[in-house]
């Protein structure tokens, strides 16, 4: 089974994702989160190499995002430019999808930019069809889906 789930020690060994060192803000937060237990992180692994990462997050303070025991946010979906479109991000995917549903829960929820197509076409084939808010951001212009599972 390629994807695991992240522990705390391999935290930075997503670096091999994306780049820590230019987002570090957004590294600590998450590395805190992880720390914290709010966060469940789950990296696609080959030949010991961290090609993809997929959270779920059970509070993060935003009630279209998170219900306590009902709804959990999916966060940080991202897999290394080199290795996209071969089917690891619906693999992550499905996978985050169905340890919710292990745990209790019965929506997901996320928030995706418009213009982020790719992702887009991505969630939607998964089933996030349900728009329940369209907003914009210092980011743009996005959308937050929710899917029952
Ligand atoms: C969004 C993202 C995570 C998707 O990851 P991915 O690994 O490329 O996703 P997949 O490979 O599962 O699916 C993407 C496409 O590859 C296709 N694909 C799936 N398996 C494949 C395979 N074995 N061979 C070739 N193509 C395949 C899928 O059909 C899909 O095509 P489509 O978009 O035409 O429907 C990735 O593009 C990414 O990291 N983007 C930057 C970060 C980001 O925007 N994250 C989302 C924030 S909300």
């Amino acid at each position: 089974m390629p994807i695991k789930e992240l522990s705390l020690n391999d935290y930075f060994k997503c670096n091999n994702i994306w780049d820590m060192s230019k987002d570090p803000d957004r590294a600590k937060c998450w590395y805190d989160e992880l720390a914290a237990g709010n966060r469940i992180t789950f990296v696609y692994i080959e030949d010991e190499q961290y090609l993809g990462e997929v959270s779920l997050v059970k509070e993060n303070g935003d009630s279209d995002y998170t219900v306590p025991g009902q709804r959990i946010y999916l966060s940080r979906m991202i897999v290394k430019k080199e290795n996209r479109n071969q089917g690891l991000g619906g693999l992550l995917l499905d996978h985050a999808m169905c340890y919710a549903k292990q745990l209790g829960y019965s929506e997901i929820s996320l928030g995706v930019d418009i213009s982020n197509t790719g992702a887009r076409r991505l969630y939607e084939k998964k089933g996030f069809t349900n728009i329940i808010f369209v907003g914009e951001d210092k980011d743009g212009k996005f959308v937050k889906l929710i899917k029952t599972i």
